[in-house]
């Protein structure tokens, strides 16, 4: 099994746990037995998950709340952790959302709120708990990329050049650490029922048939057992999600724009809406 065996002294540390998939997770690793650290800036959701958790599987389970697109409340919840005597054994990057405006119209410092948090976040976090997981010889790391990842998105630039990022990273990750003991797994879902829907109003995903849409129990369920096998992606939702989305991983764009274009029509026309 790739995902480490729950141990009193060490910490699955959930982002994103506050909504969606990232409460799943932290619900799957505590059914688990694993004691979850969770993190996301609404403090009184994972107030409740954390009641939740402790009382319906025995586990030890932290709320700390943390804005996670911030270096400095960043070194704050490392620091928080560590005081706690915890070793993150598992670390699950869950926290997101998504930009659906065309990049001329967008807003610069939002834009760089997506990076900090879907890149930056990402990469600082790898970095602070993957060197102690390969001296101890054991961890899981867990990276939320998406399919939106797999090809250019006019209207959702930086949010799909964001996610083609975690999946690339993740992706080499994982070949650096084998046979470390340690694994890393990028997680791909297509669009998925979740609060994502409304913080990030990505209207494209109407369009898209029934049968690719996923939920977040369903999602978290898949990952795990992806994880458990230590592989390196897994597209959650079954087989009309990897369908439907896996070939455009190696279409050239010259045939994937043309159809991303048609798809995000209604967002590309943001652009002319926010135009003076
Ligand atoms: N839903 C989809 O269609 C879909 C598809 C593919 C991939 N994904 C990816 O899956 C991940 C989870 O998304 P979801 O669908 O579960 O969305 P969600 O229900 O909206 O959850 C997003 C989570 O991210 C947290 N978050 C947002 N900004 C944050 C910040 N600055 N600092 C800390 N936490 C922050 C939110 O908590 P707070 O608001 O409390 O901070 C929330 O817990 C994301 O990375 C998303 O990009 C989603």
């Amino acid at each position: 099994m790739a995902l480490p065996a729950p141990d009193p002294d060490s910490t699955a540390l959930v982002t994103g746990a506050s909504s969606g998939i990232g409460r799943e997770l932290a619900r799957g690793l505590a059914a688990r037995g694993h004691g979850v650290t969770l993190v996301a800036r609404r403090a009184e959701r994972l107030e409740q998950l954390a009641a939740e958790l402790r009382e319906q599987h025995e586990v030890r389970a932290e709320p700390i709340p943390t804005d996670l697109s911030d270096a400095d409340a960043r070194e704050r919840l490392a620091a928080e952790i560590e005081s706690r005597g915890l070793t993150v054994e598992v670390l699950v990057n869950g926290a997101g959302y998504g930009i659906y405006v065309p990049f001329p119209a967008s807003d610069r410092e939002r834009e760089l709120q997506q990076v900090r948090l879907l890149v930056e976040a990402v990469v600082d976090l790898d970095a602070r708990y993957v060197p102690g997981m390969v001296k101890r010889g054991r961890g899981a790391i867990v990276n939320l990329s998406s399919t939106a990842g797999f090809q250019a998105l006019p209207g959702n630039n930086t949010y799909a050049a964001a996610k083609s990022f975690v999946l690339l990273h993740t992706e080499a990750l994982h070949e650096e650490l084998r046979g470390t003991g340690v694994t890393a797994t990028a997680v791909c879902p297509g669009p998925v029922a979740t609060e994502f829907q409304e913080t990030s109003e990505p209207v494209f995903a109407d369009k898209l048939p029934k049968l690719v849409w996923s939920d977040p129990e369903r999602v978290a369920r898949d990952a795990l057992r992806a994880v458990e096998r230590g592989r390196r992606t897994v597209i959650p939702g079954g087989a009309p999600v990897r369908v439907g989305f896996g070939p455009n991983r190696i279409m050239p764009a010259r045939l994937t724009i043309p159809v991303t274009r048609q798809l995000m029509a209604q967002e590309l026309r943001r652009a002319r809406a926010v135009q003076p």
